[in-house]
């Protein structure tokens, strides 16, 4: 079973994916990780972060391998080091939506999701294409949304919780800009796929959504929920 979750930065994908896993027993992939993953190595190796070509050539250069356990969600390697945590900060996140632009790039990230999805029995993937692209047959597709002052607070609390000093204003400023570039790309940009259900997260705890979810997972019926808010 392939259940897909799409949304913007913020809207609760990664913690409502990795509990719908969890209960389910099925794997999760966090499609994002993978873009940051590219966007650090990028960094790294000082490369123009718009040029597809060089950003396909660095990632078949390098080793990324994607794991994934109950605990810890996905967790990404390069070259054999852990590099899950590195690819969380500020510096990537200015910069992971320039590179997600690149079409080159996102083909051959996108050959790597559908090859992990077949070789599991069941999997939750999330991200921003899933639905429309990258498992355009999936058995359930979701897209979360939330107002962007509230996506803007849960990952503020996120980030100072790990100890990262950071503005609430600029924060504010680097999701809008983040969700725009990922809004206007021309490869597979972040929309609704018409059959999925919409959530709006903004005044519900992650149990009730992770509820919600499941609920329409039980019942088996996506398609008649269609476009419909959850109440
Ligand atoms: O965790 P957060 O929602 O902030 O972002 P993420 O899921 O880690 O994704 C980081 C960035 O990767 C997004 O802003 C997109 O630019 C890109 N991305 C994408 O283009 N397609 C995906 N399927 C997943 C992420």
């Amino acid at each position: 079973m392939q259940i897909a979750i799409d949304g913007p930065a913020g809207a609760g994908k990664s913690s409502v994916a990795r509990e719908v896993a969890r209960r389910l027993a099925f794997k999760c992939l966090d499609t994002g990780a993978m873009y940051r993953a590219v966007t650090l190595q990028a960094l790294k190796k000082g490369i123009d972060l718009s040029n597809g070509k060089l950003l396909v050539e660095l990632i078949r250069s390098c080793k990324l391998e994607v794991e994934y356990n109950d605990q810890e969600g996905t967790l990404i390697y390069l070259d054999g080091e852990n590099v899950t945590e590195e690819i969380r900060s500020p510096l990537v996140n200015q910069n992971v939506s320039v590179v997600a632009k690149s079409s080159e790039l996102r083909r051959e990230l996108v050959l790597l999701q559908r090859e992990l999805a077949e070789k599991s029995n069941g999997i939750v993937m999330e991200g921003r294409d899933i639905g429309t692209n990258v498992l355009v047959n999936a058995d359930y597709k979701f897209f979360l949304t939330a107002s962007p002052a509230e996506r803007t607070r849960r990952r503020w609390l996120e980030m100072s919780a790990k100890g990262l000093d950071v503005s609430y204003e600029e924060l504010y400023k680097e999701i809008a800009l983040r969700d725009r570039i990922d809004q206007e790309r021309e490869e597979a940009p972040l929309k609704i796929a018409p059959e999925a259900l919409v959530i709006d997260t903004t005044p519900y705890t992650l149990e009730e959504v992770v509820e919600k979810v499941l609920s329409v997972i039980r019942k088996g019926k996506q398609k008649e929920c269609g476009e419909e808010k959850v109440k």
